[in-house]
């Protein structure tokens, strides 16, 4: 098949053969070499790159995006951040000024990212920077370098504007054609969840390629070949948040950076975890739906959208069904989800005022949790009326701490009541020990996070969170 896209501001159009080539591998074959590549797993940043769609322009890692998330977007890379006759943008300028680089291995990739920060006009550098790894000139002289150029107005070339993005096919449904191409099945981009659908149901064994962050890993770690493939980012329907009068709905192809903007005013708690999600590269790329659809037992999505009692909603050809979101889990590896069925939303209830989440992992920023607890404790008149708790990181799968929440359920609100009720924990979890903790730890952890809901609660200052 055939997409077409804009690459530092110049329509392109290409055939590809291999629908899971990542767009680093592409990159660099072409010759654009300033594209690093460090990890291959997201990790390192080195690889970074800007792509601007209707939605804005995201810093992403090329090393786990694939050439079918280009259709009809504008790609730019390091060689594009440089402008015509060479002129530096001012990031690059104040790069040199500060002295930001020293080996110069991650320096494209740390300029990209500043620069699409400069675009964005966001001065949050460490959450900016947190997927880019320098391991020799040290954080201070490049943050430096990015206070200066912050305030350097936009260089006229960095901007994909909505009408050269116009120049290019904007995608929508790009029929699989007859033959394959390169001995390969071509890949297939839906332009809405109903030709999503209608295509997934025949092809029940295909694999869905959302954000591709689990996915991509699949090819450039494991070296398989996924066939057939079908890629939902054309699916912007699938990309709209909704509010009811008693709900948000979500739908699945929502990128962990917008659900974490869209959360910040209705749950801080949960915009807060969402900070804390990988780095702003994978945010930008990773969907809800992945997240929720991996079953991985240390997402960090499920514990907080189970403690906060959401809904999921699946979709088979035209048939929906609704099943609360801890139901889905049914043990490690295995999903309540046919062949041919879809996540196609979750929906938040309104006005939840009880939620915390704790985050429990080695480093702060772009890091796996051990342990990931959320609470959402209904109190009144000094009383827990009602309690939904949900943890990652203690079982096969993310999971509802029904024992304990019935041990609190009734009691005061003290910290005598709360710790006669944690050891009911023991009666939901036998956690695993494995190279992020071990079984003692993570249920100590879990108990932890039980007291500091009440410590939080009656206004001791949180000194357990690292804060930048
Ligand atoms: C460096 C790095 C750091 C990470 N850090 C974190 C972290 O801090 N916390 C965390 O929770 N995760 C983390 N992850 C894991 C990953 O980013 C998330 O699981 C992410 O939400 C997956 O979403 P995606 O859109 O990229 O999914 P994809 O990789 O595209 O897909 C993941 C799985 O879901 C399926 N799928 C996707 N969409 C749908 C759908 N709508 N319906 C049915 N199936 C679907 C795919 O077929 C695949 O099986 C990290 C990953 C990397 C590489
Ligand atoms: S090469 Fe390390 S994040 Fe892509
Ligand atoms: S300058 Fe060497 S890794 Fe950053």
């Amino acid at each position: 098949m055939e997409i077409s896209f804009l690459l530092n501001g110049e329509t392109r159009r290409v055939v590809i053969s291999d629908p899971t080539q990542s767009v680093l591998d592409w990159l660099r074959a072409e010759g654009l070499t300033g594209t690093k590549e460090g990890c291959n797993e997201g990790d390192c940043g080195a690889c970074s790159v800007i792509v601007t769609d209707h939605d804005g322009a995201h810093p992403l890692n090329a090393c786990l995006m694939m050439m079918p998330h280009l259709q009809g977007r504008a790609l730019r890379t390091i060689e594009g951040i440089t402008g015509p006759a060479g002129a530096l943008h001012p990031v690059q300028q104040a790069m040199i000024d500060h002295h930001g680089s020293q080996c110069g291995f991650c320096t494209p990739g740390i300029v990209v990212s500043l620069a699409a920060a400069h675009l964005n006009g966001q001065s949050d550098y460490d959450d900016q920077l947190a997927g880019n790894l320098c391991r020799c000139t040290g954080y201070a002289p490049i943050i430096r370098a990015a206070e200066t150029a912050k305030t350097a107005p936009v260089p006229d070339w960095m901007h994909d504007t909505p009408f050269t993005l116009d120049q290019v096919s904007s995608g929508g449904t790009v029929a699989a054609p007859a033959e394959a191409v390169g001995g390969r099945q071509p890949p297939f981009l839906p332009a809405d969840a109903d030709a999503l659908a209608r295509w997934y149901r025949a092809h029940p064994d295909a694999t869905l390629i959302a954000g591709a962050t689990d996915v991509g890993l699949w090819v450039t770690k494991q070296l398989r070949t996924l066939e057939p493939v079908a890629f939902l980012g054309q699916c912007r329907d699938l990309q709209q948040i909704d509010e009811t009068p008693e709900s948000y709905v979500i739908g699945a192809g929502v990128t962990i950076a917008a659900l974490r903007a869209a959360m910040e005013g209705p749950y801080p708690a949960l915009a807060g975890l969402l900070r804390r999600f990988a780095s702003e590269q994978i945010r930008q790329a990773a969907t809800i739906g992945g997240n929720i659809a991996n079953g991985s037992p240390i997402g960090d999505g499920a514990p907080a959208l189970i403690a906060l009692g959401a809904r999921l909603t699946l979709r088979l050809g035209d048939t929906r069904r609704d099943l609360p979101l801890e139901d889905f889990f049914l043990e490690y590896g295995k999903q309540d989800r046919q062949p041919g069925e879809f996540v196609e939303s979750i929906t938040l209830p309104k006005g939840v005022t009880g939620l915390a989440c704790y985050k429990l992992s080695k480093r702060f920023d772009q890091d796996i949790s051990a342990v990931c607890g959320c609470f959402n404790l209904e109190i009144t008149e000094g009383q827990i009326r009602a309690a939904r708790i949900a943890f990652g990181g203690m079982a096969g799968i993310p999971k509802r701490a029904a024992a304990l929440e019935a041990a609190l359920t009734g009691q005061p609100f003290t910290e005598a009541a709360l710790t006669a009720a944690l050891p009911a924990l023991a009666q939901d979890f036998e956690p695993l020990s494995d190279m992020r903790a071990s079984d003692h730890y993570r249920m100590a952890a879990a108990r932890g996070m039980v007291l500091r809901y009440l410590h939080e609660a009656q206004g001791a200052p949180s000194i357990l969170e690292v804060q930048p």
